[in-house]
């Protein structure tokens, strides 16, 4: 297939690249490639390689700064997502949209399904839920994917902070235990991609890893224990280390469209986790 990815320069866009490059003719663009704000860029772009398939990556993630930096979350994860929606549709062109788990609020006390309806706390969310939105209204051949608790090389998240602080000395590290999601591979992800476009997958279906998810918490743990790290860990609640945006307390996906088709469920997230640090130490 010929597949144009935007945000390339990304932690998802780089693994899509790592694991879809001899399979796939790919025109992989980051953001000094292609701002999808451009509504006239992006038209070009899209009609200039006349792809397959788009695979929209760009987006604005860095969830506590969404909640001061508003308009920009939104220029880029909803209008952003209506320009590259709408070069889609007039060149004919499936478009897969990539978006979040944080379009729960994570109360409903069990993992959120594609049929359960989103009601995000941040102001990341809502914009990325504005995106699906926008995705939704302008390319009717579509298919927004939802993950969750992304990690990969190179990227400077969850994994690597707690590899960093769990490699140095220092009181027990004090890591929140009142939310839980899915820990996801950006490789297992990419992998699960790559069958989702091939099956020619539409509408909205969430992809993340299995096993059942975890809490922060157990997912440091797992980290460190992994890695042979010492340091003491002890759990806190999410009102004792307070973030500018607030996040789900339980954003688990239930990947049911995955089970529906008879797709193959992504690894548990444990084996997934294993594999990266095994290929990656450092992270
Ligand atoms: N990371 C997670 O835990 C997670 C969880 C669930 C869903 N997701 C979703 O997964 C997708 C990929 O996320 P990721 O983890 O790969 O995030 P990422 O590492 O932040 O990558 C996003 C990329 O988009 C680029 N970008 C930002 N604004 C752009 C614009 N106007 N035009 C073109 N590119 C632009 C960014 O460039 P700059 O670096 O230059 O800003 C960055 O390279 C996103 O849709 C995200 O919402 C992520």
């Amino acid at each position: 297939m010929r597949i144009l990815i935007t945000g390339a320069g990304g932690l998802l866009g780089r693994a899509l690249v790592r694991r879809w490059q001899d399979r796939h003719v790919l025109l992989p663009l980051g953001r000094a490639d292609l701002d999808v704000c451009d509504v006239a860029a992006c038209h070009a772009a899209v009609t200039g390689f006349r792809p397959d398939a788009v695979v929209h990556c760009a987006a604005a993630t860095a969830v506590d700064r969404c909640e001061t930096q508003r308009e920009e979350a939104f220029r880029i994860n909803a209008r952003g997502s209506a320009a590259i929606a709408a070069a889609c549709h007039r060149a004919a062109v499936r478009l897969v949209a990539i978006s979040t788990d944080y379009v729960f609020s994570g109360a409903l006390g069990r993992p959120c399904d594609e049929w359960d309806r989103p009601d995000p706390l941040s102001v990341y969310g809502i914009s990325k839920l504005a995106g699906e939105q926008a995705v939704r209204e302008h390319c009717p051949d579509h298919c927004i994917v939802r993950t969750a608790w992304l990690y990969g090389s190179g990227g400077q998240g969850f994994v690597q902070a707690m590899l960093k602080f769990g490699a140095a000395e220092g009181p027990p590290l004090r890591v929140v235990d009142d939310q839980r999601g899915d820990p996801t591979s950006a490789t297992a992800l990419a992998d699960g991609l790559g069958r989702v476009l091939m099956a020619g997958m539409v509408g909205t279906v969430h992809l993340s890893c299995a096993g059942g998810g975890t809490t922060r918490y157990d997912l440091a743990r797992e980290i460190l224990a992994l890695r042979g790290l010492a340091r003491s860990i002890e759990p806190c609640s999410s009102s004792a280390c307070p973030r500018h945006a607030p996040r789900p307390a339980d954003s688990r996906l239930d990947n049911m469209v995955m089970r529906l088709h008879a797709m193959p469920a992504l690894p548990h997230w444990r084996e997934a986790l294993a594999d990266f640090l095994q290929e990656h130490p450092d992270g």
